[in-house]
């Protein structure tokens, strides 16, 4: 099977031009050239994806060097993986030399030794993730498909390539399911086999590398499909016990997509993924996961202010006691709160701190204070606190009326 007119037909320009070079490049040099993993899966199945990786039989770095220099583009060299990046425009192309792997023990990541396409397609992890396509002159386009990964789109199946695939490197537990659930494939039996009996395997993985695959489900258009297979078959639970797959996370995550910021939407769904546990259960995850800092924090906080929801639960509640009650809590952890509450009055609290609240000043700070005479110190601290309070509420509006109020308080 040729590819060469999808390749056309799918890449932009930019991207096809550079595909071009490089093939051109690789041939003087006498190297070869192989577009591999996710671009051939997506321009088999008809979609586009930006996210080119190429192996190269030969020396990755040194054609990606001659490529750069030609088109005057940035690159990015990691000598000691043999890989280099390649910037163009607003697209970057991967280019790895070709490899073969062996796992020392489970988890573990794998030593690297140079070798064939065939041996870097063999390391791989599932036969729809395993196809290439030549981009060497003389048969430009051609689909090379050691493992059946085309039959495998057409029964829409996602196979590993042999038994120790998941104990060697238990995120592909999560990653099968990612796929499964984006394409809407079926796992084949005997991959549905050993994922089941790996699962435990997953206990060999680092945080690091869970926390990344977990990301990577974030990011779906769907997450909550892929949360809720997880939740089914255990997977979850083995990374913690407290975490579940069930419908309110979809409703909550629903809803998050439909009322976030696209660029908190992946740490809004962790909150909301976190919301059922117990704090002790977070603080577990957050060490499983070796959370970031900024992400721990977020998620403490809003388990905390969950604790601390039923006493906002009232309409009658004065602004400059929503404001102190939430001022020192993280905005997402916050927001998080708001798609996780089922008090429409907490609800509305919530938001009006986010929206109006937090932004309220007032116009005298400490050292217009001190020059109407307020000596520094403490008593200058509380003076400045009732009148944001007095603003807060409304019992003040003009910058007079701060100050008739401040010089009021003085002792
Ligand atoms: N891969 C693997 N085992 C892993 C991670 C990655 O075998 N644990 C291989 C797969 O062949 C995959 C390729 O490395 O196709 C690139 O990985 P990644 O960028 O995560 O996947 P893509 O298929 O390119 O992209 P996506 O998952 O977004 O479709």
């Amino acid at each position: 099977m040729n590819l060469a007119l999808q390749i056309e037909r799918y890449l932009p320009r930019q991207l096809l031009e550079l595909v071009e070079d490089i093939s051109r490049e690789a041939n003087q040099l006498g190297q070869k050239a192989y577009l591999v993993g996710g671009v051939v899966r997506d321009l088999l199945l008809g979609c586009s994806n930006f996210d080119l990786d190429l192996v190269i039989e030969g020396d990755a770095i040194e054609l990606a060097q001659q490529v750069a220099k030609i088109r005057q583009i940035k690159l990015i060299i990691h000598s000691r993986f043999g890989t280099a990046k390649l910037n163009c425009g607003d697209f970057t192309l991967d280019m790895a030399t070709a490899r073969g792997e062996t796992y020392a023990k489970p988890g573990a990541l794998p030593t690297v030794t140079p070798g064939t396409l065939n041996n870097d397609l063999s390391r791989r992890d599932f036969s729809i993730n395993a196809m290439a396509i030549s981009l060497m002159p003389s048969n430009y386009g051609e689909l090379l498909d050691p493992y059946e990964g085309r039959s495998d789109l057409e029964h829409r199946f996602i196979r590993v390539l042999h038994p120790k695939s998941f104990s060697d490197d238990a995120t592909r537990i999560l990653r099968a399911i990612r796929y499964e659930q984006r394409l809407g494939f079926e796992l084949e039996l005997q991959t549905a086999q050993l994922l089941k009996q790996d699962i435990p395997m997953l206990d060999t993985v680092s945080g690091d590398r869970i926390r990344h695959e977990l990301e990577l489900i974030l990011k779906e258009r769907h997450p909550e499909y892929v949360i809720k297979r997880l939740g089914e078959l255990g997977v979850l639970q083995r990374i913690n016990s407290a975490l579940k797959g069930d419908g309110w996370i979809a409703e909550k995550f629903d809803k998050a997509r439909l009322l976030s910021k696209p660029i908190q939407l992946s740490s809004l769904y962790i909150c909301l993924l976190i919301y059922p546990l117990h704090e002790r259960e977070n603080k577990h995850l957050i060490r499983r996961l070796n959370m970031p800092t900024r992400l721990a924090q977020v998620l403490c906080d809003t388990l905390q202010l969950k604790s601390q929801l039923h006493l906002l639960d009232k309409s009658s509640i004065k602004k400059s006691e929503i404001y102190y009650l939430l001022h020192e809590y993280d905005p997402l952890a916050i927001q998080a709160n708001v798609m996780a509450s089922e008090s429409s009055a907490a609800c509305s609290n919530l938001k009006l701190f986010l929206t109006r609240l937090r932004y309220v000043k007032t116009s005298l700070n400490g050292e217009r204070l001190k020059r109407l005479g307020i000596p520094a110190g403490p008593e200058l601290g509380k003076i400045l606190q009732i009148l944001h309070k007095a603003k807060l509420d409304g019992r003040i509006k003009t910058r007079a009326e701060e100050e008739k109020l401040a010089l009021s308080l003085k002792s």
